[in-house]
């Protein structure tokens, strides 16, 4: 099923970047704008349930997103697991009193016991509790691939603090092989702001599509995809131009900048072209995209 899918949306994707390396060449002389916009689940779909758990994901899907963003940590065995923080959050996440947080320290079975789904995030004010929602496995989010024509958004996350995860090189060839164990290959972007996590992935699977996230000083967006080794810039929205955007596609690399979570922020990046938004509220991104025509 999946290979009849793959024919529209994810080869589109793809062929989009080969038509803009060929007109960067000057091998091709016009190409119509790309109207669609898409839509990256972040978090899943933060604003509504607990972020990072498969609610999150599954409505995700539901709403219609392209792809789900989400975060990885590795617990003490060496398992990959959803979760933005490496030390689980007080205001997120109850666990055994006493216990440590810092999930590279736990074992699965003992990150298994926390519940992450009881307490409503700061800030998200619609965002509906989920009581005992435990912090999944990448293996139990990918195996959401059969629910439908979607993509994943996975960021490696290198924490600053030594000890908080494995080796950079260890840590990507875990995403790679769960991606290849999945044969979710076409369907995965792999983000980071660590760049050696992206060269490392790239080196492992050039297959793979990779973005840079970027939240730094004004860059020019193609440099920063060019050093990181990767296809997409994932700038923070606030540094979005057309004029960096019309750069970055002149280059080959698409922008899919995060998280954009207003209509007057969306109007402002569609306006300058982007290829996706992030964003914690997909099904009121995919609702303004539609009414634009941009969906
Ligand atoms: O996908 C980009 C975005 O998720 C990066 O920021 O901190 O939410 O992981 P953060
Ligand atoms: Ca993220």
């Amino acid at each position: 099923m999946w290979e009849a899918q793959r024919k529209s949306g994810f080869e589109v994707r793809g062929w989009r970047g080969r038509l803009r390396r060929l007109l960067a060449c000057g091998m091709l002389v016009a190409m119509p704008a790309a109207a669609r916009i898409e839509v990256h689940g972040h978090r899943g779909a933060r604003a509504v349930f607990p972020e990072n758990t498969l609610p999150a994901f599954e409505y995700a899907i539901e709403a219609g997103a392209d792809y789900l963003e989400l975060d990885l940590q590795v617990t003490k065995d060496g398992v990959l697991v959803v979760s933005h923080d490496p030390v689980l959050r007080e205001d997120l996440c109850r666990g055994p009193e006493g216990a440590t947080r810092v999930i590279h320290h736990m074992t699965l079975a003992e990150l298994s016991r926390w519940d992450c789904g009881s307490l409503q995030a700061p800030g998200f004010p619609r965002q509906k509790r989920v009581p005992g929602a435990r912090v999944p496995t990448l293996d139990e989010v990918l195996d959401l691939a059969g629910r439908g024509r979607f993509g994943f958004n996975i960021e490696i996350k290198v924490p600053r603090r030594p000890g908080y995860a494995p080796p950079v090189g260890e840590f990507a060839r875990l995403v790679v092989e769960a991606v290849r164990r999945h044969g979710l290959e076409k369907r995965v972007i792999v983000q980071s702001f660590h760049f050696p996590a992206i060269r490392e992935v790239k080196r492992l699977a050039p297959e793979l599509r990779t973005a840079a996230l970027w939240s730094g000083q004004e860059r020019d967006f193609a440099e920063i995809a060019r050093e990181a080794g990767a296809g997409i810039v994932s700038p923070h929205y606030r540094l979005v131009t057309k004029e960096q955007v019309d750069r970055a596609h002149a280059a080959g690399i698409e922008v899919v900048p995060w998280t954009a979570d207003e209509p007057q922020i969306w109007e402002r990046l569609a306006a300058a072209g982007v290829d996706a938004i992030i964003t914690d509220d997909p099904a009121a991104l995919i609702a303004w995209l539609k009414k634009r025509g941009l969906r």
